[in-house]
């Protein structure tokens, strides 16, 4: 197998590692112009209806109140590129959460003491939050997230399926999720004279932020200044811009001062975003031998009345395991919800979920090892569009980490390993991430000092994109990484797209290796000293990276678990975790393990802790907090333990990576609900899997 260049594969460090545990580095909320203001978002308390009137009088006259902005006076928008961000604009209330006003003042106090000053007057009307199998409102949409047909059908899965000796028919169930980044969203907002738009932002892509800014006021791009130098987390509720930036800059523009904004994390869950809950059918019929020959996969979901968004949890079925008949459907409600978004792995997270638990439970009415019974419906060429894979590692994937788990030593029988009162049970999942990809820019330049620099409108969400892109850089050029330094989080770099879809250092390193490659076939032509200001390389990927690929390009994975169930309070610990990947060459295997252990954690969270319920009098979530909505904590997570195989794909990109943001979460949960099913004999079908449901 070929190597890549040093220090592509290197373990390098952190490079802002420093400033974050120092407390240096600063984020979003940190930015403090002179004559700065502070906002305090309101949010409707009601489920659907109007405001018919927001009372002012007594929040004005408080200390401090500079200002109120609800739909009768906040500055009109021209075409915000997302109708969540369309805040103040009338006096629709399509949800419960859904921001109505924003109170300004000189402290953070005392806009929050505004706020609990106004006094509003609503009409209600009747509103219809919950979803269910049946609801009437359910309709098969044309697409759904990332742009996947909603409906895909091979051969007849209904007679397959009806004539196939081994059969499972199971239906689960998952709650909704919320991201909750460790820093909340925030923004500071400034205008200059000139009518420049300056915002420091918390995001996951600065320039989508400064181009539906740009839209939403009516100024060119060039207008808008948005920086987001760190960000403490994402996990796809920053991929989008969010209304905090809107209200922010809106208020800014009313008052004539700076204004800052951090969203308290109780309002989170209605305004950024959320992973909706699914109601997943799955269907799967097989030959004696374990050969699959009926695969259906029927999602239902919902979104809000303000933007239609599908999560597509059927979407991996298409590419997991050959079986000559196979339909994979969505159906979709709009509620009266806090509109749903892109939660980590969107789509893949849930539905794999479901297709393998029901694998699991397949392997159990077969009697075949869930290892074996993946390894032989392992496919050739991708079983949606026929097209061959890049590269395929699922079997590697699970049988390397069979072997490290210690799995071919495992009795089948359930509920047979009792530690006292406890049950001790393992399980597996396969895990799958698409490879994604967009067209970046970037700059190279080259110092007379020898150095070099780096420019490219990355956004480290926590991952180490600084660093990565840095090692990326210096493998081109031949050089130590501590000899580039490297400028992201800022919309005055040369664009780039998101930190999103686990694409951002494909994408952004295609442009920096393309940037650089360029920059040293300048020098090696340059035969007398460099001019004193260096040599500066733009670089753009757009063409590159349009071009379809005639290959299905995945990674891919599998997930181990171990727990053990306390049989008297039906508590589930989870013992150890491995998860092995095949994400093409791994660049950084220091940051990448970071990354695949998050998401393995946030699995845990999915599988043991995290749920939100819908309360259906009010229309809201309960879970709004920490307190409440629960994410695992160090007791929680045991010791993970985190392997790959490197591949040798060259049908991806010149660093020959594939994204690792998203895999990690994808399976966990499901090898984490089939270990509780090998230590208790019982199958939960919804997630999370808490103790009340276990007893
Ligand atoms: Mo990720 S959910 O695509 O930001």
């Amino acid at each position: 197998m070929s190597q890549a260049p040093p220090p592509l594969g290197t373990p390098a460090a952190r490079r802002e590692g420093r400033d974050k545990v120092t407390g240096t580095a600063r984020y979003a909320a940190e930015h403090t112009p002179p004559g700065c203001l502070y906002g305090w978002p309101v949010p409707a308390t009601i489920a659907r209806g109007r405001v018919s009137a927001v009372h002012t009088d007594e929040a004005l006259a408080l200390p401090g109140v500079h200002a109120v902005l609800s739909h009768d006076n906040a500055p009109r928008l021209k075409q915000p590129d997302d109708p969540i961000l369309a805040v103040l604009q009338d006096d629709r209330v399509p949800h419960r959460g859904w921001y109505i006003a924003l109170v300004v003042a000189d402290t953070l106090d005392h806009a929050r003491a505004g706020a609990e000053a106004l006094r509003i007057a609503y009409e209600t009307t009747e509103h219809d939050v919950v979803l269910s199998e049946n609801h009437p409102g359910l309709y098969t949409p044309e697409t759904v997230n990332g742009e996947y047909p909603a409906v895909r059908e091979r051969g007849d899965a209904d007679r397959a399926f009806a004539m196939a000796p081994v059969q499972v028919d199971a239906t689960y169930a998952i709650g909704a999720l919320h991201n909750h980044p460790m820093e909340p969203h925030a923004s500071t907002a400034q205008w200059t004279q000139d009518g420049h738009l300056h915002v420091h932002d918390s995001n996951q892509g600065s320039t989508t932020v400064r181009e539906s800014l740009a839209a939403a006021f009516g100024l060119r791009p060039q207008q808008v200044t948005v920086v987001s130098e760190h960000v403490g987390g994402g996990f796809g509720c920053k991929g989008t811009t969010r209304p905090q930036a809107v209200l922010a800059a809106m208020a800014a523009r009313h008052t004539g001062r700076p204004v800052k904004i951090a969203l308290p994390r109780r309002q989170l869950a209605a305004v950024v975003g959320h992973r909706p809950p699914t109601v997943q059918r799955l269907r799967l019929g097989a030959e004696l031998d374990g050969t699959l020959t009926s695969v259906s996969h029927e999602v239902i979901t919902q979104t809000s009345t303000v933007k239609e968004f599908v999560e597509q949890a059927a979407v991996p079925a298409r590419i997991m395991y050959g079986s000559a008949h196979s339909r994979t459907t969505h159906r979709v409600t709009a509620l009266d919800v806090p509109s749903p978004s892109w939660m980590r792995a969107p789509g893949e997270a849930p539905g794999m979920y479901a297709l393998e638990s029901a694998m699991d439970e397949l392997a159990a009415a077969l009697g075949i090892d869930p290892v074996e019974l993946r390894l032989r419906n392992d496919a050739a060429d991708e079983p949606d569009s026929g097209r061959p894979f890049s590269s395929r590692g699922l079997a590697a994937c699970l049988e390397e980490g069979a072997a490290r788990f210690g799995w071919y030593d495992r009795d089948p029988r359930p509920a047979v390993r009792e530690e006292g009162p406890l049950l001790v049970g393992t399980g597996v999942a396969s895990a799958t991430y698409p490879v994604y990809i967009a067209g970046s820019s970037a700059s190279a330049h080259a110092a007379t000092d020898g150095s070099y620099r780096i420019q490219v409108n990355a956004t480290d969400i926590g991952t180490g994109a600084r660093t990565v892109l840095a090692q990326i850089a210096a493998s081109v050029l031949n050089t130590p990484v501590e000899n580039i330094r490297i400028d992201i989080g800022s919309s005055e770099l040369p664009d780039a797209p998101l930190a999103g879809g686990s694409s951002g250092t494909a994408s952004w390193g295609w442009s920096v290796h393309k940037a650089s490659t360029a920059l040293l076939r300048q020098l090696r032509e340059c035969t007398g000293p460099l001019p004193a200001e260096g040599l500066t390389i733009f670089a753009d990927t757009e063409q590159e990276t349009s071009e379809k690929s005639p290959y299905a390009r995945h990674a891919f994975g599998a997930q181990f678990a171990e727990v053990a169930v306390d049989s008297r309070t039906g508590e589930v610990r989870v013992r150890r975790m491995l998860g092995v990947f095949a994400a093409g060459h791994i660049l950084n295997p220091r940051t990448a393990r970071s990354q695949f252990i998050g998401g393995m954690t946030m699995g845990i969270g999915m599988a043991l802790t995290e749920g939100s319920t819908m309360d259906p009098v009010f229309g809201d979530f309960t879970e709004s907090d920490l307190a409440s909505y629960h994410v695992p904590v160090c007791a929680d997570v045991p010791e993970i333990e985190v392997h790959w195989i490197d591949e040798d794909d060259p049908h991806l990109n010149p660093m020959g990576s594939k994204g690792i943001g998203e895999i990690g979460i994808v399976g966990a949960a499901a090898a984490v609900g089939n270990a509780v099913r090998h230590a208790t004999g019982v199958r939960l079908r919804s997630l999370p899997l808490t103790p009340d449901t276990l007893l």
